[in-house]
C-alpha cells in the first residue's frame, strides 16, 4: 500500500500562507486543524481561513476538527469540498450518524483517538469508516514530543483493520527520525508539522519521507 503525506498547516508562517503552501505542492493531502479552544485548550482559525487555504493550494483537504460536537459544522466544512473530515471520538456522542453524514456530505469519513482512547469503540463501525488518526499526542498543539507507547497501538490497529482499505493516520511529533517505526507499525497516512514547515526545504522533506517508505 502507498503511502501519503499531509503536512499540516499549524506549522506554516500564516502572514505567508501563498508562500508557505507553495513549498508542499508535492505533498498527498493538506492537513488542516481546526481546534475550538474547549475541545482542546487551543483556538486555531476556521472556515474563512480555509476558505483561502482552497483558494491558493490544489491539494485534497483532510480536515481535522479538534471541536465539541462536530456535527453541527458538517455542512459548513463540506462546502469545502475536502477529501477528508475527521472528528474526534471523544467529541461525538452517536459517532456511527456522524460519520454517515460525513460521506452523504461527500467526504471520506474519519475519526481520530487521543492517546488514552482504547480502539475497542471501533471494531462495530468498521464499515463506517474510511480512515483512522491515531494521535501520537495530546491534540491541541504543534511541536510536541510524540508518545512512543502509541506504536503499540498503531500496530493494534493495523490488526484491526486487516483488509479494509481504511487509511492509518499518525499525528503529533511525526519526523523521519520516527517514520520507520511508524511505517513498521503499519500507519500508512503521515500528518507533520514542524518536523516539514520547519526544515530548509520542506519540498525535499516530504520526499525523504516517501524515500523512507521505500528503503522500507
Ligand atoms: C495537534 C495537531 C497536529 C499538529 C502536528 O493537535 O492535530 O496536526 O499540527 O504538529 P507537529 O507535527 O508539529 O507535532
Ligand atoms: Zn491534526
Amino acid at each position: 500500500m502507498s503511502i501519503r503525506i499531509s503536512p499540516s498547516i499549524l506549522a506554516a508562517d500564516f502572514s505567508n500562507l501563498q508562500v508557505e503552501l507553495s513549498k508542499v505542492e508535492n505533498a498527498d493531502l493538506l492537513h488542516v486543524d481546526v481546534m475550538d479552544g474547549n475541545y482542546v485548550p487551543n483556538i486555531s482559525f476556521g472556515l474563512p481561513v480555509i476558505q483561502a487555504v482552497r483558494r491558493v493550494s490544489s491539494l485534497p483537504l483532510d480536515i481535522h476538527l479538534m471541536i465539541l460536537r462536530p456535527d453541527r459544522f458538517l455542512v459548513d466544512f463540506s462546502s469545502l469540498q475536502p477529501e477528508i473530515i475527521t472528528v474526534h471520538y471523544e467529541a461525538v456522542t452517536h459517532l456511527q450518524s456522524t460519520l454517515q453524514q460525513i460521506r452523504e456530505l461527500g467526504s471520506k469519513a474519519g475519526v481520530s483517538l487521543n492517546p488514552h482512547t482504547p480502539l475497542d469503540g471501533l471494531q462495530y463501525i468498521l464499515d463506517d469508516l474510511d480512515l483512522i488518526l491515531i494521535m501520537t499526542v495530546n491534540p491541541g498543539f504543534g511541536g510536541q514530543t510524540f508518545i512512543p507507547a502509541m506504536l503499540e497501538k498503531i500496530r493494534d490497529c493495523r490488526r484491526m483493520i486487516g483488509t479494509r482499505s481504511i487509511e492509518l493516520q499518525v499525528d503529533g511529533g511525526v519526523s523521519l527520525d520516527n517514520m520507520p517505526s511508524l511505517l513498521a507499525a503499519g500507519a500508512t497516512n503521515f500528518v507533520a508539522g514542524s518536523a516539514i514547515f520547519g526544515a530548509d526545504d520542506p519540498g525535499q522533506y516530504i520526499e525523504k519521507m516517501r524515500q523512507t517508505q521505500r528503503q522500507g
